[in-house]
């Protein structure tokens, strides 16, 4: 099988299981230890801006802790080959994580947002402030002041929370359907509209294909599934498909 010559690749947290990162809905997940409705809601932030800060801040202070593994070198390897034979892989993620640029990968569209980013949203939750997006590594309070406006108290994650709107939706409707093949990585598709790919994709006569440790709850609408972990799985796709020995 030769590398197809348009594919979309949609990455979940199980691609980023084998780098030490939590998923959301595995038993040890972080929807286990945390409300989703409490920490990755604007309604939770407007209730306790302190507890979001500090749930985010946690996870952006691990980033520098993990690194990026085989399954998210071999992505960029595909990207990369892709391109060279004249074809296009572009890759859309649900994580916020920095590992698939760390492990080479140039565009990644992060339809969920950016962790190691933050936004302006005004001081008060809800208010419109600058908009200004800036690269965040640090912690976020509500003492924070916007380096662009100066307002403090509405800088926020640049993270997509549960009820908002996903970002890039019209360029990856558009990605989808100008594919020749779509790949699920590490993904439970439990959360549309990313869990809708799949069946919007599967419309247009897109060949799908699941690479995930166990089958996901849309496993039925693949027209090929391979299980195991990620760091095992996606090398193995990627020199299948590239015609490696
Ligand atoms: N290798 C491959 N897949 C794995 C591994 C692994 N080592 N470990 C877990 N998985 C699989 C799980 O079987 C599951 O199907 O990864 C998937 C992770 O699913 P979720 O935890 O639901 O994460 P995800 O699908 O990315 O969640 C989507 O939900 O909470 C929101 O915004 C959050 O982006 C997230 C979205």
């Amino acid at each position: 099988m030769s590398a197809p010559p348009r594919t979309v690749i949609l990455t979940g947290a199980g691609v980023s299981a084998d780098s030490g990162v939590a998923t959301f809905r595995d038993p040890q997940g972080v929807w286990a230890q945390y409300d989703h409705r409490e920490v990755a809601t604007p309604q939770g932030f407007a209730a306790n801006p302190r507890l979001v800060h500090e749930f985010y801040n946690a996870r952006r202070r691990g980033l520098p802790e993990v690194a990026p593994n085989l399954a998210h070198e071999a992505i960029a390897r595909f990207q990369a080959e892709a391109a060279a034979r004249g074809g296009s892989a572009i890759l859309v993620t649900q994580n916020v994580d920095d590992l698939h640029e760390r492990a080479g990968s140039e565009q990644v569209w992060h339809m969920h947002g950016e962790l190691a980013k933050a936004r302006c949203d005004g001081p008060e939750p809800g208010t419109p402030g600058c908009g200004a997006i800036h690269p965040w590594t640090d912690d976020l309070g509500l003492e924070t002041a916007c380096p662009a406006c100066g307002a403090t108290g509405g800088m926020r994650p640049h993270v997509v929370w549960f009820g908002e709107m996903p970002m890039l939706m019209e360029e990856i409707e558009a990605a989808l359907a100008a594919a020749d093949c779509f790949v699920s990585i590490g993904t439970s598709g439990s959360v549309y509209p990313a869990a809708g790919f799949v069946h919007a994709a599967r419309a247009m006569g897109v060949k799908c294909v699941e690479l995930n440790l166990e089958p996901s709850e849309n496993a039925y609408a693949f027209d090929d599934g391979r299980y195991g972990r990620a760091s095992d799985v996606v090398p193995a796709w990627v020199r299948e498909v590239l015609g490696d020995s």
